[in-house]
């Protein structure tokens, strides 16, 4: 017998926090997205995404979006011509959103209910390009695991864009504009956030939330992670750009922090 005791669940944890918060979303956003949507060719994506998505060429291309959230950047890259679009995230209430969404823009689209590290089989080898963005990787305890588990959703020539929060600013302690950047955090810490106030980060509502748990990992760990899932490098950039609702202070600052990264990765033949 071990003495070893099994490693937290994090991610059932995790998923638990995340479903209490998608009413808290809803309310904040829903009805906003409901009338955009429902104008033809709406899109929330940003220049960057945008730009980087049209350069990969998605027309007529099937994409899926892990850990997609309501689904409204998704929602929006099927409006840019993609084929058969498919959003995993382990949140129903979210992905009940984004249902509602999709409707709106007229789209037929597919949102799937399943833990990232496990998602179901029939999606293997299944989509030319797999969308991470945006408050994504930062949920996974084990990342070399997650890009493993994305990669398998590839065709052979298939690609993984990334879009995320560049490791750096999470080290600065969040404040409103205005207020000086704080270093607050070693860029090697090991150990897990543990958040207990709650994902409103539309209305900044705090309550007495389940505990949601988040891990730091450098930039190596995401690139070597890419490599060890036997995918090769074709476009990485470091920008300056905010792209998230916590680090105004940083963005409002002269310091010349990167903010934001993106970075494409490609299966082989
Ligand atoms: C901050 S959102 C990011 C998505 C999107 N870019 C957005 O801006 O809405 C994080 C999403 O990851 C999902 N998530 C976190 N851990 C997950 C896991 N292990 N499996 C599946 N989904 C997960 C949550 O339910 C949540 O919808």
């Amino acid at each position: 017998m071990s003495n070893t005791a099994p490693p937290p669940d994090y991610t059932s944890a995790n998923l638990e926090a995340w479903e209490e918060a998608a009413p808290i979303h809803w309310r904040h956003n829903q009805a906003r997205l409901l009338k955009a949507f429902s104008q033809p060719g709406f899109s929330c994506l940003d220049e960057t995404e945008t730009r980087i998505l049209k350069n990969l060429g998605i027309a007529g291309k099937d994409v899926a979006q892990v850990c997609c959230n309501n689904g409204q950047e998704l929602i929006s890259v099927k409006s840019l011509g993609a084929a058969r679009c498919v959003g995993f995230d382990g949140a129903q209430g979210f992905l009940d959103q984004a249902r509602e969404l999709a409707e709106a823009a007229g789209h037929r689209m597919e949102f799937v209910c399943c833990d990232a590290y496990d998602i179901p089989a029939e999606y293997a080898g299944a989509f030319d390009l797999v969308t991470i963005t945006i408050g994504v990787l930062g949920w996974m305890p084990d990342i070399d695991a997650f890009f493993a588990a994305v990669a398998r959703l590839l065709k052979p020539g298939g690609a993984i864009f990334v879009y995320e929060h560049h490791p750096v600013v999470v080290m600065v302690k969040p404040a409103q504009a205005g207020k000086p950047v704080e270093w607050e955090l070693s860029y090697f810490r090991k150990e897990p956030f543990v958040e207990t106030e709650g994902l409103d980060y539309y209305g900044g509502e705090t309550y007495d939330a389940k505990p949601a748990t988040s891990f730091c990992h450098r930039l190596s760990d995401i690139l070597m992670a890419t490599v060890n899932a036997g995918l090769s490098l074709e476009w990485f950039e470091e920008l300056p750009d905010h792209i998230s609702n916590t680090w105004w202070n940083v963005e409002a600052s002269d310091i010349g922090l990167p903010m934001s990264y993106t970075l494409v990765v490609r299966k082989p033949d």
